[in-house]
């Protein structure tokens, strides 16, 4: 593995000061900055991505699905609603860990459903910016016991 992508979909640029009460206080640069350390310190190059487009996202999986590269992806609401995405996944092969900042199931019911769950190697939610390192560590792990 040479790079890990990490995708962010809609309003997650917003992080910081969208809703702390619920997404906290670290903004997508301080997530960014806490993933760039832990690639660095493996010789791992991060891509760390954020788009509020459906196609950009829909793009950006098809390129790390091409290439063979984990996938990291917060797809934001499109999680609850995108086929496109799931179709992205299926069709690139890309190896997915699907994350959230939230724990989804704990919020409105709507947000229960992921068209990503299903197409994804594994799912973290609600531990907020620790959702994203524990993903890179699974990320990791998964990928040397393929070695
Ligand atoms: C989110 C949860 C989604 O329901 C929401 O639409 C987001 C952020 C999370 O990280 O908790 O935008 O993916």
């Amino acid at each position: 593995m040479s790079a890990v992508h990490v995708l962010n979909g809609p309003n997650l640029n917003l992080l910081g000061r969208r809703e702390p009460a619920i997404y906290g206080t670290a903004t997508l640069d301080d997530i960014r900055a806490m993933l760039e350390t832990r690639c660095a310190a493996r010789g791992v190059s991060l891509v760390f991505r954020q788009s509020n487009h459906e196609g950009d996202l829909v793009d950006w999986i098809q390129e790390a699905g091409g290439a063979g590269a984990p996938v990291i992806l917060n797809a934001g609401a499109l999680t609850h609603t995108s086929i496109a995405l799931h179709d992205a996944i299926k069709g690139a092969e890309a190896c997915v860990v699907e994350v959230h900042l939230s724990n989804v199931h704990a919020r409105e019911s709507f947000r229960s459903r992921s068209f990503i769950s299903p197409v994804a190697r594994g799912v973290i939610a609600g531990f907020g910016p620790l959702s994203y390192v524990l993903a890179l560590e699974a990320v990791f792990e998964n990928e040397l016991r393929k070695s």
